[in-house]
């Protein structure tokens, strides 16, 4: 299985800080059926300042790790890159790690209490650069829980989303799940993923969500966001079905 968004390097960002966890998180991995995974750093989020030359280095240097220590992970580089209004600014200074370097796929995260208003816009200057932001983990997002027509919104704009295998799980609470559930429904999600930060309360928990998945909407909607994560790491174009808007419930009818 392919992993697209995790926080493995060692001394980068709150994932671990040092080089035996992270060799701890990629056996965790590989026991669980990953075997390629992207490095995803945070940047620009406030605490964490982590420019793509820094990661790029970071990566060659775990992978040579991982292969003298005999553990069979691929590691890719990427960023969590947050949201911010100088984005295009910091592309030129060539700061902002696309998934794999190529240009193709960035992820994006938002500031966890509200959507900024210039998001959309955001979205489709990307777009316009042929760069598709992926928004990391909407269902755990505030401002998405409260107006999930806002996700909609920048679904049909073009931006595609991961959710956190641990939100299909319930370990982010009920309203958590049942956004992603309903993001699922609508065909609002293209990409699992962990967001793993170590091996205990945020590890690698995509298999089991990818069984739930299964038992609940059929093992085609869990082929889709597999067959997904393998595009995107040959940096194709993803599959994407019409999304649908999430009505809301007034008074428990639809
Ligand atoms: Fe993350």
């Amino acid at each position: 299985m392919i992993d697209i968004h995790c926080h493995i390097l060692p001394y980068t960002d709150d994932g671990p800080c040092h080089l035996i966890k992270c060799k701890e998180m990629a056996q965790a991995a590989i026991s669980t059926g990953i075997t390629h995974i992207f490095a995803t750093p945070h940047h620009h989020n406030g605490l964490f300042e982590n420019p793509k030359a820094d990661i790029l280095n970071r990566v060659i240097e775990f992978n040579k790790y991982l292969h003298q220590a005999n553990i069979p992970l691929t590691v890719h580089p990427g960023q969590e890159l947050r949201i911010h209004r100088e984005i295009f600014i910091s592309l030129e200074m060539g700061e902002v790690l696309t998934l794999d370097n190529k240009d193709k796929y960035l992820l994006l995260e938002l500031p966890s209490g509200e959507v900024p208003t210039y998001t959309q816009e955001i979205v489709y200057e990307l777009l316009l650069k042929e760069i598709t932001p992926i928004i990391v983990h909407p269902e755990r997002h505030r401002g998405f829980i409260e107006e999930n027509n806002l996700l909609f919104e920048l679904v049909q704009e073009g931006a595609l989303t991961q959710l956190t295998s641990g939100s299909i799980l319930g370990h982010f609470g009920k309203k958590v799940k049942s956004l992603a559930d309903k993001m699922i429904e609508h065909n609002l999600a293209h990409f699992i993923a962990t967001d793993a930060h170590n091996t205990n309360s945020r590890g690698f928990s995509l298999q089991e969500a990818y069984e739930t998945i299964t038992n609940k909407f059929g093992i085609n909607r869990t082929f889709y966001f597999k067959e997904n994560a393998e595009l995107l790491l040959c940096g194709q174009y993803i599959y994407k079905e019409e999304p649908v808007p999430i009505r809301k419930r007034i008074l428990g009818i639809l």
